[in-house]
């Protein structure tokens, strides 16, 4: 195992913000059952994988499905939020990460996606980034949600390097757990008070200065 400095994204919400057609998609179904959630229930649906989105809301609604009809919501939310994935293009990268990518590409810094979405190869290829990145670890390749870091371990492992090596960037509480519970570092992207438990919280990627990854580099921050 090497010992070198390797960065690892989240894809919703941090590099496209899908977090909102996520959203969308989940509250139309429980529109459709007959209720509703409110955006800081949502928070807690935020890097959360999509069975255990779906659990969570049903007991918001209190209401109980038939495992069969259980799956077909999920299809439906899925088909939905698909059909606003299908629009998408590279003009979705959300400001201020090309910026990023591209400095870690010409260091040669490697760099992994962690993200629980099983569309996320998917989404990867509409916005022009799936030859991008060094190693690709999404809901496809896991066996435990966020909060369990294992996506971001099998991330690093796939880097080459060590867990302490990592630097997580997340837009998600959940995310951020896995992420310090991994024993990486953890970048919040977005809401200060909802990230509160990140080492370092930015707005959005156009907050995040090249000298701010160059101090991580040389473990200054
Ligand atoms: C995470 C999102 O990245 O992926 C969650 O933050 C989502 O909102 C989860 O539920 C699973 O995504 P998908 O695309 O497999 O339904
Ligand atoms: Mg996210």
């Amino acid at each position: 195992m090497s010992n070198h400095k390797a960065f690892i994204f989240d894809l919703d919400g941090v590099i496209v913000d899908t977090a909102k057609f996520h959203f969308l998609a989940w509250r139309k179904l429980a529109n459709d059952l007959g209720f509703d959630f409110t955006e800081a229930q949502n928070e807690q649906l935020k890097g959360v994988s999509r069975i255990e989105s779906l659990k969570k809301i049903l007991k918001w609604g209190e209401m109980e499905l038939s495992e069969e009809d259980f799956h077909r919501q999920m299809a439906l939310k899925n088909e939905n939020y698909l059909s606003y994935v299908d629009e998408m293009d590279k003009s979705e990268i959300l400001p201020g990460v090309p910026k990023i990518l591209s400095y870690l590409m010409e260091h040669k810094i490697p760099f992994a996606l962690g993200s629980a979405s099983k569309n996320a190869r998917t989404i990867l290829k509409k916005i022009d980034l799936y030859d991008k990145f060094d190693a690709i670890v999404d809901g496809t390749d896991v066996t435990k949600a966020k909060p369990d870091p294992e996506v971001f371990l099998i991330a690093a492992e796939k880097l080459n390097t060590t867990a302490q090596n990592c630097v997580v960037f997340e837009d998600s509480v959940a995310g951020v757990h896995a992420a310090n519970i991994g024993k990486m570092k953890s970048i919040g992207i977005g809401n200060e008070k909802v990230l509160h438990e990140a080492d370092y919280v930015f707005a959005d990627f156009t907050e995040i200065e090249i000298e701010f990854i160059e101090k991580l580099l040389r473990n200054e921050k």
